[in-house]
């Protein structure tokens, strides 16, 4: 790797996507603007950074989160630490030569979320790792044995009951696994989803009544694990199709709604609507026919179904290429006005541009560009207040900037998106363009 011209290499190991070498600890970081005081939490975003400086896909490489806690009107501290798995430890992998998989084994590198006081480091081959305060990784959890599947990075905490929802996908049966942990932290509920075959399952969505499954044609290929390759790709004959199922309901109810081929990774949200669901996504008409390594452009996308009908109306609603789409948590499952989201032109690869924040329902949009030479990663919105409406609140997240060849945590103010950062909290080192994160509020 080290005689590879810089181009030669593939976008994940170049620019800010490359990894970083070290482990920091910095207190008291300087900070621009004014913090606000009711910002008392962790921000915490995790993404690959391989350990060896070179990982064969962007998605396989260890796992680093990102934090920053901030209280008082400070950024008292910034720590990025590695997420001690078995990978990284002892360099094994979750499928052993003779094909056995080990949930424990995972790199734990795509998203960071808490529920029910644990702090979990989340990668979708995988158990979770719980993560401590200082981001120290205090092992997998497996829900006291009742987990018996991977976990998705991708879990949906419900407002209103306190339960995450979440599913483990398998490229060996049972292909497609939910689960239901109630607000105590407890798995409830472990339900065996039939679908036809092994498909890449990213994330999915709850509504008030419902869970909403995504079976799309990017299918396990044995033939690219044997060649050591990223092992999915899309599928002309695979076909498409959303499932409905009651929330706690059998894997038996679920209804299945074919759709037109596409592949979503994440959905900005879901809810109920006239007895329909609206399901709001970053839609990719196409992944994967041409080898892994690409990615072509996502856009905002609305789906509405009708599972008594059998039917599902879809309409692109804009033409931005976005990712990393978010809505107010606290209207995960519910309506929701607005979306935000990173916007790039050329997809993954190309350095992401600008935010954007939608209305949903018809798709307007506003833009925001953070400067030149400066990039945003996902942002998510943390509220002002435990009143505050939607979209009142702060977006936080973090920007590379080019000109410092470091990043800045940034802190927007969500209702007037357009204007300048409320904060930015100056980091000392680079955070590498990775996947989510999310606000731990402090307790
Ligand atoms: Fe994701």
């Amino acid at each position: 790797m080290a005689s590879a011209a810089p181009a030669e290499l593939p976008f994940h190991l170049r620019g800010n996507y490359a990894p970083v070498a070290e482990e920091i600890t910095a207190f008291d970081l300087p900070v621009e603007g004014t913090l606000p005081p009711e910002l008392r939490g962790l921000y915490v975003r995790n993404g690959p950074n391989p350990r060896s400086g070179t990982s064969p896909h962007w998605f396989t490489g260890d796992g680093m989160v990102h934090g920053v806690r901030l209280e008082g009107g400070r950024a008292s501290w910034y720590r990025n630490r590695y997420v001690r798995t078995r990978v990284y430890e002892e360099g094994l992998s979750f499928v052993g030569e003779d094909g056995s998989v080990d949930r424990t084994v995972g790199v734990s590198n795509t998203n960071v979320v808490g529920h029910a006081g644990k702090l979990f480091a989340l990668v979708e081959s995988s158990f979770p790792m719980c993560l401590g305060p200082e981001l120290q990784t205090l092992g997998a959890w497996d829900f006291d044995g009742r987990l018996a599947t991977a976990m998705t990075a991708h879990p949906k905490l419900c407002p209103r009951t306190g339960e995450m929802h979440f599913f483990g996908y398998a490229f060996a049966p049972p292909f497609l696994v939910y689960h239901r942990v109630d607000a105590g932290g407890r798995l409830v509920q472990s339900e065996e989803i039939a679908v036809p075959g092994p498909t890449m399952i990213h994330d999915f969505a709850i509504t008030e009544g419902h869970v909403v499954f995504m079976d799309l044609p990017v299918v396990f290929t044995p033939e690219l694990a044997v060649q050591g390759r990223f092992p999915y790709q899309w599928s002309d004959g695979y076909g498409a199709r959303l499932g409905v199922m009651p929330r706690g309901g059998r894997g038996a109810e679920v209804r299945w709604l074919e759709i037109e081929p596409c592949y979503v990774f994440h959905p900005f949200n879901a809810f109920e609507e006239g007895g329909r669901i609206v399901l709001d996504v970053a839609r990719y008409p196409e992944l994967w026919r041409q080898g892994s390594e690409g990615f072509d452009p996502a856009y905002l996308h609305r789906f509405v179904l009708d599972a008594a009908a059998g039917k599902v109306s879809e309409q692109r609603l804009d033409d931005r290429a976005i990712e990393f789409p978010r809505v107010d948590e606290r209207r995960n499952g519910l309506p929701t006005r607005f979306g935000y989201a990173a916007a790039n032109r050329l997809g993954a690869g190309s350095s992401p541009e600008r935010l954007v924040k939608y209305e949903l329902a018809t798709g307007a949009c506003r833009e925001l560009d953070l400067g030149p030479g400066v990039a945003p990663s996902e942002f998510v919105l943390v509220p002002a207040g435990a009143r505050a409406g939607e979209d009142e609140g702060w977006l936080v997240g973090y920007a590379f900037d080019r000109a410092r060849g470091a990043s800045d945590l940034l802190v927007l103010d969500a209702a007037r998106f357009a204007g300048p950062p409320v904060a930015r909290v100056r980091l000392p080192a680079r955070v590498p363009f990775g996947f989510h994160g999310n606000w731990i509020p402090a307790v």
